[in-house]
């Protein structure tokens, strides 16, 4: 059967993660995680309007109180259009980019209204993600060297030859030294679990698993990049302490259960773009080319399974004056 082609929203929201990235790019280094983060969500807030949808925010920058803009429930989008959910992270690692260091990225997912989970009290989440090849073969309920045997084995490899991305937390002493002792290399990153999940989705990114507790709204976001992307997630939540387990069970959340990427990100249809801040494995960060600004990009859709990446190149001018319109 043919199916008539429809609108691709990834390619309004790459101008969103585009204007995040070129907003925050403007404190890499400047050791200010705060005014990093503010700077994308300006830019965010500024070009999320221009979209044509009607989103709702289901993963933003907190509940309103703490967060005066991109807060959980605000209304984005020109009004027009789907109804859509909407999950933001204006800028994937904030320390990342006051320190300079790699990986920092501004990343925008969106799908059809009432299919994102919502992570209410559920801050972190257990994560296993990896590419289409092995997508059968994880499981986060065995062990990280069952699990490193039968993604080598689905690779046509040896547990030598993966590659598998963990945060640097006390949490994953264990972890870190039981994927050592079965032989496979781990790079251990500062922070920004995001761009990871979506590297061990792809080939030829050096990346063949992400593991490890991070941010449950980081993890609905890499499970739709993923669902785009054809491979696999496996999410558990994971509560710090007895008070979150408690808070968890009240809101009715069962700690047990093992969140796919499926259900992370219902439904057929999710949009994701995301733009690097400084740069990585997965994407070049911001750079200025004379009076020219250089972004790279990447833009997905699941119901097609297009994957685009985007060199864009804007006058230094443009941005200077959206930025004073931000302010
Ligand atoms: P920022 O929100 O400061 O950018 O940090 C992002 C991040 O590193 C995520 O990528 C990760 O999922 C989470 O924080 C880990 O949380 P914690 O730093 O508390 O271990």
């Amino acid at each position: 059967m043919s199916e008539v082609p429809d609108r691709n929203l990834a390619l309004e929201l790459v101008r969103v993660t585009e204007s995040a990235a070129t907003f925050a790019s403007q404190w890499i280094g400047r050791g200010d995680k705060i005014a990093a983060d503010q700077a994308a969500v300006d830019a965010m807030r500024l070009m999320l309007d221009t979209v044509t949808m009607r989103g709702v925010v289901v993963i933003g920058e907190g509940e309103k109180d703490e967060a005066p803009m991109l807060f959980n429930g605000e209304e984005v989008g020109d009004g027009a259009g789907a109804e859509v959910d909407v999950a933001v992270d204006p800028l994937e690692g904030t320390r990342l980019t006051a320190l300079g260091m790699p990986n920092a990225i501004s990343v925008i997912a969106v799908s059809q209204r009432g299919t994102m989970f919502f992570p209410g009290a559920a801050l972190y989440m257990n994560k296993i993600a990896v590419g289409a090849e092995a997508a059968d073969a994880i499981d986060i309920d065995a062990t990280p060297t069952e699990n490193l045997e039968r993604v080598a084995e689905a690779k046509h490899c040896g547990v030598n030859d993966l590659t598998v991305v963990v945060l640097e937390r006390d949490r994953h002493d264990d972890l870190i030294a039981e994927l050592r002792a079965a032989g496979a290399r781990v790079n251990l990153i500062r922070d920004g679990d995001v761009a990871p999940a979506i590297a061990a989705a792809q080939p030829g990114t050096g990346v063949d698993l992400l593991m490890g507790i991070g941010g449950t709204p980081e993890g609905v976001i890499s499970a739709a990049a993923i669902k785009c992307l054809g491979g696999a997630m496996q999410g558990k939540l994971w509560p710090r302490n007895d008070d979150e387990r408690q808070r968890l069970a009240v809101e009715g959340y069962d700690i047990s259960r093992v969140l796919t990427s499926d259900e992370l990100v219902q439904g057929d249809d999710a949009f994701v773009a995301a733009t690097g801040v400084t740069s990585g494995a997965l994407l070049r960060g911001v750079r200025v080319v004379g009076d020219r600004v250089e972004t790279e990009s990447i833009v997905m859709r699941s119901r097609s399974g297009t994957f685009r990446r985007i060199v864009a190149s804007h006058p230094l001018t443009k941005i200077q004056s959206l930025m004073k319109g931000a302010r």
